[in-house]
């Protein structure tokens, strides 16, 4: 089970959005953060997302990896097809779903709502951010739901700028 590491990966603007004002990231999104997000997922052995994130991407194509699907309409964990998982449950019943199906690399992709969980359950051991180099007047912020307190501390691992438009990085593990 200590074996198990749980990332955050997001994308933001420069001052935090994860979305423009019609719920698109693309507009921001840059082709180097895009290779690097396919590597990322690549190397991952499922994703956790938000219904709301999961239901923009199957409008965009099959799902490449084992999904796990954060959604309220159910209790507990249904399969409802191969690779995809719904999730309505406590922390300790996810750790121990990911153990009993071998997932070690978890790669936790959004939206705002399950940023926001899984920062607040405090099971996230890096967090990788990209900023791209535009301000977003709408659009949802990087964490959405009741406020609670970081008691967490974070190491910056290594930054990396991936274009020349200055497209940045950011990697931090937990202390
Ligand atoms: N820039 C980026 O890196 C990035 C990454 C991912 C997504 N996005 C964008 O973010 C937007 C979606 O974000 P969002 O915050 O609106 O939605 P979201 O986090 O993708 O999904 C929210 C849904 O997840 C379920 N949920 C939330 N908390 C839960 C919990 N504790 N337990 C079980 N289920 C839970 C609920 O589903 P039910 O309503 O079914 O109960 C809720 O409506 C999209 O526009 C997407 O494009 C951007």
């Amino acid at each position: 089970m200590s074996a198990q590491r749980f990332l955050m990966v997001a994308g933001t603007t420069l001052n935090g959005k994860i979305t423009d004002g019609n719920g698109s990231f693309l507009p921001f999104s840059s082709d180097e953060d895009q290779k690097w997000l396919k590597k990322m997922i690549n190397d991952s052995d499922v994703l956790i997302v938000g219904r709301k994130t999961y239901e923009k991407h199957a409008e965009i194509g099959p799902l490449s990896k084992p999904h796990i699907v954060f959604t309220q309409q159910i209790k507990g964990i249904q399969i409802k097809r191969d690779n995809v998982h719904f999730f309505n449950d406590r922390k300790d019943d996810l750790i121990n779903l990911c153990d009993i199906l071998q997932y070690k690399t978890i790669t936790i992709l959004g939206g705002s709502e399950i940023y926001h969980w899984f920062l607040k359950e405090k099971i996230l051991s890096d967090i990788y951010l990209t900023i791209e180099p535009h301000f977003e007047g709408k659009g949802l912020n990087l964490l959405s739901g009741p406020s609670f307190i970081e008691q967490e501390k974070w190491k910056l691992k290594k930054t990396v700028v991936l274009n020349s438009s200055g497209t940045l990085l950011l990697h931090y593990q937990k202390k």
